[in-house]
């Protein structure tokens, strides 16, 4: 049972990235990554945070959600990224992010079916891939994405993740 929902997961994954790089040779890149971005922000109001059933085990300082007012200051600098979409190509992701997490955190880490990743340390992401690589941590879809990953990668990964804010910030400042 357990390995037909993570075959399923990693194939739902699997489908969604290529569906977004077919997206990428259709149209231009800009226009389908601020596309994305939108259909993300619809998504997040309608799943309205029903998607996480599992607790995280591993804890940082980090609070778990973000207040309010970060939420909207958030939403108001996504608004700016959709316009001037061009900025978008400051924030350039690996080849192996945008293959294997973009599909369900987001292009730029903002979270859609994943949470939100954007602002987390290299630490607490190192830490947790390497929980649910585990076990340790329990998520189907992410145990079935990272079992077979080589620790190199989720090096990789967690280190570029810790950057995301940062080119985040640089891509929407005025
Ligand atoms: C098919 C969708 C999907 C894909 C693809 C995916 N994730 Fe996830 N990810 C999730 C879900 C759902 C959770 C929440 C799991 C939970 O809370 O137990 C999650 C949780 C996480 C977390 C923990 C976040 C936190 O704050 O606790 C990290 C880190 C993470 N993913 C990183 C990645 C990385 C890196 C990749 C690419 C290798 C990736 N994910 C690919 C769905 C996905």
């Amino acid at each position: 049972m357990k390995h037909i929902i993570a075959v399923i997961a990693v194939g739902l994954a699997a489908w969604a990235s290529v569906y977004m790089l077919g997206l990428d040779t259709e149209v231009h890149k800009m226009d389908s990554i601020a596309r994305i971005i939108k259909s993300t922000a619809m998504e997040d109001s309608k799943l309205g945070g029903q998607t996480v059933k599992t607790k995280p085990v591993v804890h940082t300082q980090a609070k778990a959600s973000p207040a309010k007012s970060q939420t909207k200051e958030m939403d108001k600098k996504l608004a700016a990224l959709r316009e001037r979409a061009g900025n978008l190509a400051a924030f350039s992701v690996s080849p192996l992010y945008k293959k294997s997490c973009a599909s369900c955190h987001g292009n730029v880490g903002e979270g859609i079916i994943g949470p939100k990743l954007m602002g987390r340390t290299k630490d607490y992401i190192l830490t947790n891939l390497k929980a649910f690589k585990d076990g340790s941590r329990k998520n189907y879809v992410m145990y079935g994405l990272l079992s077979k990953m080589p620790d190199s990668d989720l090096e990789s990964l967690a280190t570029e993740i810790g950057t995301f804010q940062a080119k985040f910030d640089a891509a929407t400042k005025k």
